[in-house]
């Protein structure tokens, strides 16, 4: 534990800014104070209580789930939710998944149907989100649901992030703790790099263990749809559904409104299926063939494991894009398993930047 202000006792300085400077209401404020102190603690109950209490009083909290690191705001409290928006200079038509510490708490925020049920009961905590109707009860703020009348849920599978969950004892809205469009952070020194200044506290958990964001399936209509493929593969759903879940039409963008936007995208161009190596380019290897060691090279399994692979995937596109470095080649990643999400990554990320695609 480091640095930062005094927080024990007395009230919590969540903004340090002058007064009049604070009475700027948080949903218009487009000029929003970059230039927060922001902590990072390492993981302990004290640490927890003290990023539970920053949650309470409307902060936000970045902290480690099982799949990346996520920007945290009390769900429940509107102005909080609306930070999360500022900090991340998302677009406000981009909803936001709502993280409970169990199945009984996700379950009264929505319409929780039987199929829910059993996904839930399969797969939960765990890297699965799910799209379900709101309840008429909803504790989470409108916002989350950037006007939809659904409701994105999830139960993480990390012991902070669930410890975390209980302390607060509201759910807490969550996306990616990254900017708007770029990669998600698998460890506290990405978001550091991504948030600094914008947000109160990064809880340390150390690196997330699936390191791809979660799978996230809709239940709004007669057949499940996958909106996301992501840390829990397709094909551990089907197990469940009976058949692997469709993605949604071309012509149903708002089905889920993030994959409207730029996203997961490295300043330096990625080229796909690379078989060998062009000058002034790094190497984002995976398996024991590796063409050429002459660059910068990141090999994300050796041993062809796509789990490896999928955990090391964002650090890895971190590393490589790089000053002195054109552009990225990535070896072909087999569609299977976590490899479909890694390779949904890799074509996000590849993709032309004005019609890139995928969610904040
Ligand atoms: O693993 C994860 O899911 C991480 C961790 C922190 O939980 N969170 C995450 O959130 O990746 P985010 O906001 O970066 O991605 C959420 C995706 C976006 O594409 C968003 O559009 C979609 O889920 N989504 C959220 N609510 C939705 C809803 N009501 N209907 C359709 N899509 C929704
Ligand atoms: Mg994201």
């Amino acid at each position: 534990m480091h640095g930062g202000i005094g927080f024990a006792s007395g009230p919590l300085p969540l903004d340090p800014r002058p007064a009049r400077a604070r009475l700027r209401p948080a949903m218009t404020d487009h000029t929003a104070d970059h230039s927060l102190a922001t902590e990072t603690l390492a993981a302990a109950p004290a640490s927890i209580a003290r990023a539970a209490a920053v949650l309470r009083a409307g902060g936000l909290v970045a902290f480690p789930t099982e799949t990346v690191y996520g920007l945290g705001a009390d769900a429940t409290n509107d102005r909080a939710v609306a930070r999360i928006f500022e900090a991340k200079g998302r677009p406000r038509f981009n909803p936001l998944i709502c993280h409970f510490p169990d199945t009984a708490a996700a379950a009264g925020a929505v319409r929780f149907d039987a199929r829910a049920r059993a996904l839930a009961e399969a797969f939960w905590p765990g890297p699965l989100t799910l799209v379900l109707p709101r309840a008429a009860d909803c504790p989470a703020s409108l916002l989350c649901s950037a006007g939809l009348d659904s409701l994105a849920v999830r139960v993480p599978d990390q012991p902070l992030a669930r410890a975390l969950l209980q302390a607060v004892g509201r759910p807490l809205a969550a996306p990616s703790a990254n900017r708007s469009g770029r990669v998600s952070p698998t460890t506290a020194a990405h978001v550091a790099a991504e948030l600094e200044g914008r947000i109160e506290l990064i809880l340390d958990g150390g690196p997330c263990r699936v390191g791809l964001e979660s799978t996230v399936v809709s239940l709004l209509g007669e057949a499940p749809l996958l909106l996301r493929p992501g840390g829990l593969p397709a094909e551990a759903l089907a197990e469940v559904l009976g058949a692997l879940p469709a993605a949604p039409a071309e012509d149903a963008p708002l089905a889920s409104p993030g994959m409207l936007a730029s996203h997961y995208a490295p300043e330096r161009p990625l080229r796909l299926n690379a078989r060998s190596l062009r000058p002034d380019e790094a190497l984002l290897a995976f398996g024991p063939a590796v063409p050429s060691d002459a660059g910068p090279l990141v090999n994300l399994s050796p041993a062809g494991d796509l789990r490896e692979a999928a955990a090391r995937l964002f650090a890895a596109l971190r590393e490589l894009d790089r000053p002195g470095v054109a552009a990225i080649a990535v070896m072909p990643i087999p569609e299977r398993g976590l490899g479909r999400a890694i390779n949904d990554r890799l074509r996000r990320a590849a993709a032309p930047r004005e019609r890139a695609v995928s969610g904040a």
